[in-house]
């Protein structure tokens, strides 16, 4: 059996997560859920990243122990993948003792190895990102990444020479084409960073304390990336005496992390693993960011939305289903009560609410409930619609597997538009005015075949509306709902609809719903 390993980057536990936070750990999960429909034996880990001044400040703020504040904060994480209805299999918190020895462990390697040697450190500080940056690096005096105060900040600290590895990282990525996806973050990776000159990484602080002490130098804290990246093997058991788990699942076939940390995953993760000897991911995928139409989310600007707040009133599936289908591959996708309420009312109650309902009401209307089976003999129109929809599949497989999921959801979107378009092709209420009813059952027949599969396409990103499609439609046996079934159109035999089709998503009132999601962000 085929094996699937996906990961999302471990959160910082530094505050609630909005829409854009969660859109890495849904993209892993629909990753996840594909795989195991494909019969693979998928495993999906996820967690929080405890450590660091960041937490520790945040603790203080707060009246709490570092501790007390990460314990709650991971409920809450917790709490939230569960209303999310994430199917991750492990959680890690860097806090755990089982991830906590095995980081020590590989320092103390490192060390011995030579790989890791002491110096001393001068550099701005960015405390929200854990980074150092050279003068050069700032934007404006400020930090680059986020934009927030630097410090001038100096201390001894251990160093890891990054500069070893530089071409061999390099080959790498030159003999492994979908190491890092899209392509275009791997020349961003070549041309900034790696190009003018690895830079040595300093691994280690001394001015907190909230972290993972070096062993043998114990006035040092591992560098929090460092701390942070090896989540992905000790959370495996790597390092430990029972690595079954590491055994099995390593190395990752699918890193999913968002473009502000692509540095640390696609340069000094990868010269971790081959300090340690050990293979690299398969794929590393780097997604844009959810923003808003005024730039980044942030409390400050009062137009953060958080996703509990958005399932509470339009269900989780419109929430997966939006945030998957408008990430570009190459630009970050824009969030707007606008666009969300037009993606809702279009896409899912016109396209899809209204495929199903309207065929369920005509197996009712025309056959007492009673799906017709395949008639064998398809008119040339039923035919064209087979091939259709069996190319659509194909291109749906081609984008997933690139890892174009929101070109891959447009796919079935195009599938369910065709079949919408069947219906007025073939305009069933005058076939059933035919003597002949053999044309009319043909139709009925195909409608309920697509949305079997559409059910089964959309099932890995919307798992709930996907169910509730099969129950109206009256797919019981599992094997119709195998990934594997989709390519044929199968015998419908004893199949029954429900007697009423309850609508699977309703229209919006498009204005007050703008509203109501404004009042949401100002909240
Ligand atoms: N703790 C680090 C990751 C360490 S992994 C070894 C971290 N945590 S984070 O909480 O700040 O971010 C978690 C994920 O959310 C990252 O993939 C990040 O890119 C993503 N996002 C944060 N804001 C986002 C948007 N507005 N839109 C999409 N993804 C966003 O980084």
């Amino acid at each position: 059996m085929n094996k699937f390993y996906v990961t999302t980057p471990i959160y910082y536990p530094s505050g609630r997560f909005h829409i854009g936070t969660a859109y890495t750990t849904v993209l892993a999960d629909s990753m996840k859920k594909l795989h195991l429909l494909k019969g693979e034996d998928a495993y999906m880990l996820t967690g929080t990243d405890e450590h660091g001044q960041k937490i520790e400040e945040k603790a203080e703020e707060q009246g709490k122990t570092p501790k007390e504040y990460v314990d709650g904060m991971a409920a809450y994480a917790q709490e939230l993948w569960k209303t999310m209805k994430i199917d991750y299999n492990d959680f890690l918190r860097t806090t755990e003792e089982r991830h906590v020895k095995v980081v020590q462990k590989i320092f103390d390697r490192f060390m011995e190895q030579g790989d890791i040697y002491k110096g001393e450190y001068e550099g701005w500080y960015c405390v929200p990102c854990e980074s150092y940056f050279t003068e050069t690096q700032l934007v404006d005096g400020k930090c680059p990444d986020c934009g927030r105060d630097v410090r001038l900040m100096k201390e001894e600290a251990y160093f890891f020479n990054m500069k070893k590895y530089a071409d061999r990282l390099l080959k790498y990525y030159e003999e492994h084409p979908d190491f890092i996806k899209p392509e275009y973050r791997k020349n961003e990776m070549i041309n900034n960073f790696i190009k003018p000159g690895l830079e040595d990484l300093c691994v280690t602080r001394t001015t907190f304390d909230w972290g993972i002490k070096v062993l043998k130098d114990p006035k040092h804290v591992i560098y929090v990336w460092v701390d942070a990246l090896t989540n992905y093997i000790t959370a495996l058991g790597y390092g430990s005496k029972d690595d079954s788990l590491f055994k099995k699942y390593w190395p990752a076939d699918l890193q999913i992390v968002g473009k502000d940390i692509a540095r640390f995953h696609l340069i000094y993760w990868p010269i971790f693993l081959m300090a340690l000897d050990l293979p690299l991911p398969k794929t590393i995928l780097v997604h844009n960011w959810v923003t808003m139409k005024d730039g980044k989310m942030s409390k400050s600007k009062g137009n953060v939305i958080y996703p509990e707040e958005l399932i509470e009133r339009y269900g989780l599936d419109s929430v997966r289903y939006f945030l998957l289908r408008e990430m570009p591959v190459s630009q970050d996708a824009i969030f707007s009560p606008e666009g969300f309420v037009e993606r809702y009312n279009f896409d899912l109650c016109n396209d899809l609410s209204n495929l199903l309902n309207r065929t369920v009401s005509m197996v009712n209307k025309y056959f007492k409930g009673e799906v017709p089976n395949y008639s064998g003999t398809p008119n040339e129109v039923d035919e064209e619609l087979e091939e259709y929809c069996l190319k659509q599949i194909s291109a749906f497989e081609e984008k997933i597997d690139n890892y174009e999921i929101a070109n891959a959801l447009q796919e079935i979107w195009v599938l369910i538009s065709r079949t919408n378009k069947y219906i007025d092709e073939t305009m069933p209420w005058i076939l059933a005015k035919e003597e002949d009813k053999g044309k009319l059952k043909s139709v009925i027949y195909h409608l309920i075949e697509n949305l079997r599969k559409i059910a089964i396409l959309i099932k890995p990103f919307m798992n709930d509306t996907a169910d509730n499609i099969l129950r109206q439609i009256g797919v019981k046996d599992e094997k119709l709902k195998t990934w594997n079934s989709l390519k044929e159109y199968k015998n419908l035999k004893d199949i029954k609809v429900i007697e009423k089709g309850e609508p699977i998503f309703m229209r919006l009132n498009t204005e007050e719903e703008i509203e109501y999601i404004k009042n949401l962000m100002k909240k």
